[in-house]
């Protein structure tokens, strides 16, 4: 396992387990799974409906808690800074632990200054050990890295190979903010476990397209939390350690890059207007 060093001092594991879209009944055996596994990152949010799984998985894996790292995020609808320091409490329970490892805000939507002032509160009371952000694009990541008391230790944005995200990594690299990938398979978009670059690298490596692009990221210094809910795909989403990509063949890859989201654009006002409809 790798760590790397978040701006505070804390250790995080580089390669971690996602559990977007878990569904809540299967978030526990999933967990411990992973765990089995090898992996010791676990990345949740409120709005997956599947902390409790986490929680439930932590408590019984037996693997001490200081060796685990969790991550969580308080959704839109908690924030402002009452709501989030509620909705704080509320993930420690249902997570089944003291403390926090990471807390990030979900989206940069509503009063998330005042979920912030409630996250470095709970830092500051030893109930997270880091805060930071997710799918904060550079402006609204200057914005709250400059007036924020405690800096942003990691920023959790869409980044895969079609999506490297050159341009915020140059803000990330200025305030000593973590990029942490979501999606780092971009969940199979644009026919990307057939991708031709990522096959052609894979077979000289013996390995798969999967691997391949893991190991592209954890080469550039990304955090990774693939998701998966097979033990196969687990085990192989793990098993990146053992090769490692030459300059030209992580030039080859660089090439993917569109620099461009798969999914959608916090700039785009009709996904604005979209993720104000789900509230
Ligand atoms: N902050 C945010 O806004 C945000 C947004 C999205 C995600 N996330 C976090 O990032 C994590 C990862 O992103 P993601 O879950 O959206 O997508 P992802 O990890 O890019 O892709 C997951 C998809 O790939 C499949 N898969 C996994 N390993 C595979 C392999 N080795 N070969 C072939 N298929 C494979 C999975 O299928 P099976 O499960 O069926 O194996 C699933 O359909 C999430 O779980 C979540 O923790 C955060």
């Amino acid at each position: 396992m790798e760590y790397v060093t978040l701006n505070n001092g804390v250790k995080m594991p580089q390669l971690g387990y996602g559990v977007y879209q878990t569904p809540p009944e299967d978030t526990e055996k999933c967990v411990l799974t992973a765990i089995q596994n090898g992996y010791r990152s676990i990345d949740t949010a409120q709005a997956y409906g599947n902390e409790e799984g986490v929680g439930e998985a932590i408590s019984k894996c037996g693997v001490p808690r200081e060796e685990l790292f969790i991550t969580t995020k308080i959704w839109i609808t908690n924030a402002g800074y009452e709501k989030a320091k509620a909705s704080i409490e509320e993930s420690l329970k249902k997570l089944k632990t003291d403390y926090i490892d990471l807390l990030l805000i979900h989206q940069p939507f509503g009063d998330y200054y005042g979920s912030y002032r409630a996250m470095e509160e709970a830092y500051e009371e030893g109930k997270v050990r880091a805060i930071g952000v997710s799918n904060f694009y550079p402006d609204r990541f200057i914005d709250i890295a400059h007036f924020a008391k405690i800096k942003p230790a990691v920023n959790q944005v869409e980044t895969h190979v079609f999506q490297q995200q050159k341009e915020a990594k140059k803000y990330l690299e200025k305030n000593h903010t973590q990029i942490m990938s979501w999606g780092p398979f971009a969940e199979g978009r644009n026919d990307y476990f057939n991708n031709p670059v990522l096959k052609e690298i894979g077979e000289k490596h013996e390995k798969s397209v999967a691997q391949v692009a893991l190991r592209f990221l954890l080469q550039s210094n990304v955090v990774v939390i693939p998701k998966s809910v097979h033990e196969n795909r687990m085990k192989e989403n793990f098993d990146v350690y053992d090769f490692e990509l030459t300059k030209d063949e992580m030039k080859k890859i660089e090439e993917l890059d569109t620099g461009k989201s798969l999914f959608f654009s916090h700039y785009d006002p009709e996904t604005v207007e979209w993720f104000m409809s789900i509230l």
